[in-house]
């Protein structure tokens, strides 16, 4: 191939230095294929990679959408520029001087001109220029550099993140702008300005205030955010309001500092503040972000799962990791990407993650506590089993049906057969249930595919009688676990485990009596939470759930018991276990042939 001749056109020579696969890599993940690289198309809600790149033509192509195009055409599209601001963006990413390159500042004021969306983007740049230049200012950046080094916060960061300060008074940013002549309009609808409502005068938005700029993936200045410098001072933060440049709901504090990390670990870490997804940045943990006070929106979702597969939420504790788990779930069913929850509770006593970092080792403590994030829906799973320890069975099955309910309102019926599938599956796993029990407790929810089931099937009960009374009786204890301190030691006897074989059905027994007779709440849900498989945790369900919700537990329990009782020991057994135990074998564990297995 030729070496290509370098033309003078900044048009061409941008187009030479932006390599389409790096500048579109930087967006979206792509991965080799062949002589190509496919990614998920950003421009249709892609859930297979449609995007096809070319290296060879320096093109993307989407086979679904129809959306294609060269460098500039994907920045254009992506970032919703014109051509001028995507040829300034990838000059600037290139270290390319444009030939006829003007800084655009938000020119003068003439008349009723319309102000573009560049000069939001120009006007925000400026002010951050402002606000870095007043927080080396000795005496207009004192009290601000106070805070950042009483806070920890390095100079790295404070690079890294832009971090300026608005000084305390009414007209800094305003008197920058006039003394350069800029179009204060721009600012004004940036929100860095606000309107005197008696004469119409502007004056700063932002004073007295530690400033975060809240830059795009690609780094432009969109908003701020301003944490307050004097404690008397309300709100503790202030955020630019939304404009055209700037959605809340769809943007993340760090992104641009965060998005590299984010496809290398192919996993974002949301935090809940700016000052922790900083503080993690300066510990060495750089796929942190932060949404801006608002939960994860599909937004957020969409944006992160063309970079990697994993979004964990990092909460400072359970109350809100349980709120925002509510509102995720909506999310995780409408993106394609898996979320997970880890919070600081029970893990640390520091309040948020920027508190941790500061102390001896916190460093590792907030590894372990993101290494052991739960996934979604069994974090959510779990807290409804533990605000729900110690009701009865049909307590926990109401609010397990509740929640499938609520599952329902956030969506789950309109996601893709496939992916409903495996979410059921993944559910009846958490909580113990054949597939076909969640599929009948999800209204409106069972698979098109499936033949209509007219009842619901009976739980499966064993004719053996002698075994039907034995897990009833642990069925009782399921229900109301009270019930055991009432048993004598005969009848405790009765239900020991070692009368199963190995198996679900023994480990279930052994997990009700080992809860009970060490005097915890055996109550299903704490035995579901011991056994370790889905299908022992199922059985465990089904054995309370055959309790009928208006049997006196206490009378029938007894009436379990007797039964036991009456059994004959079967004495050849009984034989083969002593023999098997006098020659060192476990008791508990010699095979039973009986009971109709
Ligand atoms: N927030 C906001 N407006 C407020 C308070 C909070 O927008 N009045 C958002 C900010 O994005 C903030 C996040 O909620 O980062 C978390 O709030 P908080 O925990 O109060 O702030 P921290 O980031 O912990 O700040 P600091 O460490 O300075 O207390
Ligand atoms: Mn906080």
């Amino acid at each position: 191939m030729a070496v290509p001749v370098r033309n003078n056109d900044d048009r061409e020579r941008v187009r030479d230095a932006s390599d389409i696969v790096r500048v579109i890599g930087e967006h979206l993940t792509l991965k080799a294929k062949g002589r190509e690289y496919v990614g998920l198309c950003p421009f249709h809600d892609d859930s297979k990679p449609s995007m096809t790149v070319s290296p060879a033509k320096q093109i993307f192509k989407c086979f679904a959408c129809g959306a294609g195009g060269d460098v500039f055409s994907f920045i254009e599209k992506y970032h919703n520029m014109e051509f001028r601001e995507s040829l300034e963006y990838l000059a600037e990413r290139a270290n390319i001087k444009l030939s006829a390159f003007q800084r655009h500042e938000p020119g003068v004021e003439t008349g009723e001109q319309v102000i573009s969306r560049n000069d939001l983007v120009q006007a925000n740049a400026s002010a951050a220029d402002f606000f870095k230049a007043v927080l080396r200012h000795s005496e207009h950046g004192a009290a601000a550099r106070e805070i950042i080094a009483r806070r920890g916060i390095s100079p790295e960061m404070v690079e890294r993140f832009n971090i300026g300060a608005s000084p305390a008074r009414w007209d800094g940013l305003l008197m920058t702008i006039e003394k350069k002549g800029m179009n204060a309009r721009a600012f004004a609808e940036a929100g860095l300005l606000k309107t005197r409502e008696s004469d119409g005068t502007y004056y700063d938005s932002f004073r007295n205030r530690l400033m975060f700029p809240i830059q795009d993936q690609i780094g432009r200045y969109i908003a701020f955010g301003g944490r307050k410098i004097d404690e008397a001072d309300e709100p503790k933060y202030l955020n630019s309001p939304e404009t055209r440049l700037f959605q809340k709901s769809g943007t993340l504090f760090g992104l641009h500092q965060a998005s590299r990390s984010i496809q290398t670990e192919r996993t974002a870490i949301i935090t809940e503040g700016y000052t922790d997804t900083i503080a993690c940045h300066q510990a060495g943990i750089t796929n942190v972000v932060a949404t801006l006070g608002t939960a994860l929106t599909r937004g957020h979702a969409a944006v992160l799962r063309r970079l990697c597969e994993t979004v964990v939420l990092l909460f400072d504790g359970d109350d809100a990791g349980s709120r925002a788990a509510d509102r995720a779930v909506e999310v995780f069913f409408a993106e394609e990407i898996d979320v997970k929850i880890a919070t600081l509770a029970g893990k640390t006593d520091a309040k948020d993650p920027d508190e941790l970092l500061k102390r001896d080792g916190g460093a590792d403590v907030l590894r372990s506590v993101i290494a052991s994030s739960r996934d979604l829906l069994a974090y959510r799973f779990e807290r409804l089993r533990e605000s729900l320890a110690g009701a009865g069975v049909n307590a926990l099955s109401r609010a397990i049906t509740d929640d499938l309910t609520r599952m329902v309102q956030l969506g789950f019926n309109s996601i893709p057969m496939l992916r409903r599938r495996l979410i059921v599956r993944q559910i009846a796993s958490i909580v113990g249930q054949d597939e076909q029990v969640i599929w009948r407790a999800i209204p409106g929810g069972r698979p098109s595919g499936q033949a209509p089931q007219t009842e619901a099937k009976p739980l499966s009960v064993p004719t053996d009688p002698r075994r039907r009374r034995f897990q009833d009786a642990l069925g009782c204890l399921m229900c109301d676990p009270s019930l055991w301190r009432e048993l004598t030691d005969a009848e405790h006897e009765l239900l020991d485990p070692g009368n199963l074989d190995a198996g679900d059905e023994h480990d279930v027994a052994d997990a009700v009596v080992t809860l009970a007779s060490g005097g915890v709440s055996c109550d299903v849900g704490a035995v579901c939470g011991r056994l370790e498989n889905a299908a022992a945790q199922s059985l465990a369900t089904q054995w309370a759930a055959r309790v009928e919700s208006d049997t006196d537990v206490r009378a029938y329990l007894k009436d379990c018991l007797r039964g036991l009782a009456s059994f004959e020991v079967d004495t050849s057994i009984e034989a083969r276990r002593r023999q098997h135990a006098a020659t060192g074998g476990n008791r508990r564990l010699i095979p039973r042939p009986v009971q109709g297995r």
